[in-house]
């Protein structure tokens, strides 16, 4: 069986679904279920064995030793983190917490279950480190996508956060041998994805009728790869990565802001016309988010040729399925705008001007 952290949330979620539909090695489930965390994205999965989910955090040493003990994974999948970057700009804290601080216990809770095992174990044993393209900085408007030997050059709380786990990472297999893995990858949409990420705000915000705000002068550049494309490169560099190694996960797909909002809009405009107009006149430009990276962009080749790895999906089809997906689950978004979201909304858009 493989160990998943962070399996409740949007990638962890589609990646725990997307493996026990290709095949039957069992998922422990370990997630702290903060507000980014959600059973019900893994509802499909009750009643199935195959399924053990643990409500627990990263940092617990003494919970990671027991999973470990009991469940003796031949893998482990690290998605957990706090992922949002204008929340580490408000607050900085819990990202050092759960990033730096939980994947420094998760590697060490694995060390010591990996020191344990007979040497065809050990060999076989990996240790999959989930990351973002994010940790490289930002991108000048001509300047050549980011490659896997790209300076490390984090902006944001986030991205430091995110880095300094990539370093540690990288130290428990040089120092102790750990075999490790590691993905940077780009900007994922799909299903589950929390509506405080811009596409599945823009699509929310649209339905509520209620602005659409672009940060600054919306020119600002991600690469975009649907979920589920992410998903299989996983699974592909766990099953053929080479130890140690990085690869860099993208779509090829590089868009500014304004158009994906304007995309969101066009096909909420035929999928569900609004009889006030064109979702377009919701559009606000407001003020920017301070330390905005201007682009990112993944060089997808390495990850390419190596594993013969390609994403499946255009945009055009998977920004339509996304759309598609959230008109299905008018349910799944209204249960998870509790409090806390609605207080996460005044928080970080109440002192943005209209720009
Ligand atoms: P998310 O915020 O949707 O989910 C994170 C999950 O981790 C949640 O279920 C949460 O409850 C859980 N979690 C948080 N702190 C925890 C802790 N201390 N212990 C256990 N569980 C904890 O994030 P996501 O967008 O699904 O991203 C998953 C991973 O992929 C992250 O490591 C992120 O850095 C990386 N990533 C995300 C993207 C993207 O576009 N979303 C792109 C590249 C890389
Ligand atoms: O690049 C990978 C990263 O992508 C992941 O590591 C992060 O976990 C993930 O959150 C994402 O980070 P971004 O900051 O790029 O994603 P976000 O959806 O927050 O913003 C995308 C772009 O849209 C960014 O340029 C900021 C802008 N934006 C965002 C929001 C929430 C707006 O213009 N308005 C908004 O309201």
């Amino acid at each position: 069986m493989i160990l998943v952290t962070g399996g409740a949330g949007f990638i962890g979620a589609n990646f725990v679904l997307d493996w026990l539909a290709s095949c039957d090695e069992a998922v422990v489930n370990l997630d702290a279920l903060t507000y980014a965390g959600n059973r019900e994205s893994l509802a499909s999965l009750d009643g199935d064995p195959r399924h053990h989910f643990v409500h627990g955090d990263i940092t617990d040493r003494n919970l990671l030793d027991r999973l470990f003990a009991e469940h003796r994974p031949r893998a482990v999948v690290h998605f957990a983190a706090e992922s949002h970057v204008d929340r580490s700009i408000h607050g900085p804290g819990e990202f050092i917490q759960t990033n730096v601080q939980g994947t420094f216990t998760l590697l060490e809770a694995a060390r010591g279950f990996w020191s344990s095992l007979g040497e065809a174990d050990k060999k076989a044993f990996r240790f999959h480190h989930v990351s973002t393209d994010e940790v490289y900085g930002s991108l000048g408007r001509d300047d050549p996508p980011f490659t896997e030997t790209h300076l490390y050059q984090p902006n944001s709380p986030y991205s430091a956060s995110k880095a300094a786990s990539d370093h540690l990472v990288r130290a428990w297999h040089h120092t102790y041998g750990l075999p490790v893995l590691t993905t940077n990858c780009s900007n994922n949409y799909g299903p589950f994805h929390f509506p405080e990420k811009l596409i599945p705000l823009m699509i929310v915000n649209a339905l509520a009728g209620k602005p659409l705000p672009v940060y600054g002068d919306g020119q600002q550049v991600r690469d975009w790869l649907y979920v589920k494309d992410h998903c299989a490169a996983i699974r592909e560099v766990l099953a053929r990565g080479r130890v140690g190694e990085t690869y860099n996960i993208g779509g090829w797909n590089e868009k500014p802001n304004i158009e994906i909002v304007k995309t969101v809009c066009a096909l909420l405009d035929e999928l569900k016309p609004d009889p006030a107009g064109s979702y377009e006149r919701l559009i606000s430009y407001v003020t920017d988010r301070p330390g905005h990276d201007r682009r990112y962009a993944i060089d997808a080749r390495k990850l390419e040729r190596e594993l013969g790895w390609k994403p499946a999906e255009t945009f055009e089809t998977g920004i339509r399925k996304t759309v598609n997906w959230y008109l299905e689950h008018g349910d799944w978004v209204a249960r998870v705008q509790s409090g806390a979201y609605r207080e996460w909304l005044d928080r970080n858009y109440a002192d943005r001007n209209a720009a």
